[in-house]
C-alpha cells in the first residue's frame, strides 16, 4: 500500500504517521507538508528514514498531481486548523482548506485514487449546554467561524466530487483531539506550557464552553478503521464521549501539575465562541466496530503533561510568539 499523507508535520498527521508505522509497517508512506508555522519536521525525525518527506503546498497542482499519481491512497490532513488564527486572518484558511482540497480532489479524480478527507465536528456549528442532542451524520451544516466554514466548504467539495465524478472518497468529522505534538496555540498544550513557564492558564470568558475530547491515537485508529472497512461516499463522525467544560479541564490540569485549582486567569472571550460540541459516535461503532481506547481524560491529560514536561525542546522556541499574538487580543 502506497499512501500519501498531507499535513503530516502537524499534530494529528504526525501522530498518524507514527501510528501507521507501528501498526502497518508494510505501508510505504509519503508526506506532503508545506511546513507552515504549524508544521514541525522534527516531529518526524525519528522515522525520517522510513518515509518520503516532500516539502510543498497542497495548492500546487503539478506537485499534487505527481504525488497523487504515484500513490494508491491519499489521507488528507493538511489544513489551517486554528479558530483564533482564522479570526485574525481568514485568507490562508480559504486558500489551503478550500483551494487545497479542490486541488487534491482534481488529482484523485484524474488518477482514480482513493481519498480519505479529515474534517471536524465544528462544521455542524454548536449545541446549547442543556440540549440533550449530539451531532450525528445527518445534522445540518451550520459552521460559525472562518475556520469551520472553510472546513465545511472542503467537505462539500468532497461530497460533490463523489456524486458528480464518482471519486472514491470517505470523510470523517472528529471532535477535539489532545495528545503529544499538538501546537501550543491550542487550549490544552497552551495551559500546560503556561504552567511550565510560570504563567497562569488562560480561560476564555466564563469557561462554560464544552468540548468533546478524544485522544489523538483513538482518532487515528478510527481513520484506519474507515480506510479498512468504510463505505465509499460515506461520512463518519468520530468521538469518544469526552464532553467537559473548559473550566473543568483547566482545573484538572492545574491539579495534575500540583497547583491550586483556582490558579488561572479569565481572559477575553473568543468572538462568536461555539458553546458546545458533542458527537454521537454510534454509526462508526455500530457499522465499523471501532471503539475508543483512551476513555479516561484525567489519565490522558497526565500522560500529555508528562510529554510536554519531557519535551521542552520541542515547544520552547514557539512559546513567546504564540503568547505575543494572544496578548494583542487580551487573551
Ligand atoms: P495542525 O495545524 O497541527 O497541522 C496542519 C499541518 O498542515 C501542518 O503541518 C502544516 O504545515 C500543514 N499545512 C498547512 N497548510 C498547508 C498547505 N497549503 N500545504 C501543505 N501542508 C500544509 O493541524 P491538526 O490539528 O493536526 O489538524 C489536522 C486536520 O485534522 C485538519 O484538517 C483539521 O481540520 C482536522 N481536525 C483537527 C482537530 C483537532 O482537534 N486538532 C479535530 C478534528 C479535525
Ligand atoms: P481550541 O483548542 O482552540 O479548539 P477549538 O476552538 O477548535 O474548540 O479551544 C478549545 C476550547 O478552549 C475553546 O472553547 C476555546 C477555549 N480556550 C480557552 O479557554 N483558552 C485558551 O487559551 C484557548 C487557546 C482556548
Amino acid at each position: 500500500m502506497k499512501m500519501l499523507v498531507t499535513g503530516a508535520a502537524g499534530f494529528i498527521g504526525a501522530n498518524f504517521i507514527h501510528y501507521t508505522l507501528k501498526h502497518r509497517p508494510e505501508y510505504e508512506l509519503t508526506v506532503l507538508d508545506l511546513l507552515t508555522y504549524a508544521g514541525d519536521e522534527s516531529t518526524l525525525e525519528s522515522v525520517r528514514d522510513k518515509i518520503t518527506f516532500v516539502k510543498g503546498d497542497i495548492c500546487d497542482k503539478e506537485l499534487v498531481d505527481k504525488l497523487v499519481g504515484g500513490n494508491d491512497i491519499v489521507v488528507h490532513f493538511a489544513a489551517e486548523s486554528h479558530n483564533d488564527n482564522s479570526l485574525r486572518n481568514p485568507w490562508p484558511f480559504i486558500q489551503t482548506n478550500i483551494v487545497g482540497t479542490a486541488t487534491i480532489l482534481e488529482a484523485v479524480r484524474k488518477h482514480e485514487k482513493r481519498l480519505h478527507h479529515i474534517s471536524t465536528d465544528e462544521v455542524y456549528g454548536d449545541l446549547e449546554l442543556d440540549d440533550p442532542a449530539k451531532f450525528t451524520e445527518t445534522t445540518p451544516y451550520n459552521p460559525s467561524s472562518p475556520y469551520s466554514s472553510s472546513k465545511a466548504s472542503s467537505d462539500l467539495l468532497v461530497k460533490a466530487w463523489v456524486r458528480s465524478f464518482g471519486v472514491k472518497a470517505t470523510i470523517s468529522n472528529c471532535s477535539n483531539n489532545y495528545g503529544p505534538y499538538q501546537h501550543i496555540e491550542k487550549f490544552i498544550p497552551r495551559q500546560i506550557t503556561n504552567i511550565l513557564s510560570g504563567v497562569k492558564p488562560k480561560l476564555y470568558g466564563k469557561g462554560e464552553n464544552v468540548r468533546d475530547w478524544i485522544h489523538v491515537d483513538d482518532h487515528n485508529a478510527a481513520v484506519h478503521t474507515i480506510l479498512d472497512k468504510g463505505k465509499i461516499g460515506e461520512l463518519y463522525l468520530i468521538g469518544a464521549n469526552g464532553e467537559q467544560n473548559n473550566k473543568t479541564v483547566i482545573e484538572m490540569i492545574l491539579e495534575l501539575m500540583g497547583k491550586d485549582k483556582s490558579d488561572y486567569e479569565h481572559v477575553n472571550d473568543r468572538p462568536g465562541h461555539d458553546m458546545r460540541y458533542a458527537i454521537d459516535n454510534s454509526k462508526i461503532v455500530r457499522e465499523l466496530g471501532w471503539q475508543p481506547q483512551y476513555t479516561d481524560l484525567r489519565a490522558g491529560l497526565e500522560a500529555t503533561i508528562e510529554w510536554y514536561t519531557e519535551n521542552n525542546d520541542w515547544w520552547q522556541a514557539k512559546k513567546a510568539e504564540v503568547e505575543a499574538a494572544y496578548a494583542k487580543q487580551g487573551q
